[in-house]
């Protein structure tokens, strides 16, 4: 599914969080959303999921306007960096959780669910976890958990707001290269928020860059590193 974002505007009271922001996400790419704290990342991502909607502006799937549709209609994986898991529930309650509460129409049998639950868990490595409980397993562990979750329902879009922002260097490291397998297997398109400029550069088929609200650059890695199109970007991605 490709995302078009059209002219979007987003003021907090006399603030403008969002000032005319317009681009294209590519079907089945990695597009990250980078910038310094407060230039309106986790806005934008929040407006594309339907959880809060723009002042003005259009936001397209694949070509059909789903500005004014609600967030649980449009087909969306989230991953956020404090969305903690059901503490009370198991590791596969919580991945089979989405599925559960799809229409009837929609929801899988039990048995269709639990082979879901497997492959998932196969998919993010953890396939012994099945019946452990979320406070049994390491931060890097509950985000691959998290993870499986957003993709359970096999969403059009999948979402990432600095999910790996509360864990340690080393492990960041490894589940970057992680993330980046699984989207190549998946090839669902993505959108990833991170203020980690190496992260940015080391996982996105394109970057975005942004700053006060307002779309600097928008590129492959190479691009931007080889033809940063302001000082801020240059600085921002470390180039002088
Ligand atoms: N609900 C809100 N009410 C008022 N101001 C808000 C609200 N949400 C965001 N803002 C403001 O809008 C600006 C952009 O916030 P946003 O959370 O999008 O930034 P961000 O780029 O995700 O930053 P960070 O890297 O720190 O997460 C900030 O100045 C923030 O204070
Ligand atoms: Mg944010």
């Amino acid at each position: 599914m490709s995302i078009d974002i059209q002219n979007v505007h987003k003021s907090f009271g006399n603030f403008v969080a969002l000032e005319d922001i317009s681009l294209t996400v590519p079907t089945g790419k990695l597009t990250t959303l980078l910038g310094p704290s407060g230039c309106g990342k986790t806005t934008l991502l929040r407006i594309i999921a339907g959880l809060e909607y723009a002042d003005s502006g259009r936001i397209l799937f694949d070509g059909v306007d789903v500005t004014d549709t609600p967030v649980q209609k449009r087909q969306i994986g989230f991953m956020f960096q404090h969305y903690a898991l059901f503490r009370h529930k198991t590791i596969a309650e919580n991945i089979a959780f989405g599925l559960k509460l799809l229409p009837k129409d929609r929801r899988p049998s039990n048995t269709d669910i639990k082979k879901r639950v497997d492959y998932l868990l196969e998919l993010v490595q953890l396939p012994t976890l099945t019946n452990a409980y979320p406070h049994q397993l390491s931060g890097g562990q509950r985000q691959r958990i998290a993870l499986a979750r957003a993709l359970a329902v096999e969403p059009k879009l999948l979402l990432l707001d600095e999910p790996f922002g509360a864990l340690d260097a080393k492990v960041r490291k490894e589940l970057r290269t992680w993330l980046k397998n699984i989207h190549h297997e998946l090839g669902v398109t993505s959108i990833m928020v991170t203020h980690d400029q190496e992260e940015a550069r080391d996982v996105s088929d394109e970057i975005v860059v942004m700053n006060h609200g307002s779309v600097e650059q928008i590129g492959t890695p190479e691009e931007l590193i080889n033809n940063p199109s302001s000082e801020f970007v240059a600085d921002f991605l470390d180039l002088v």
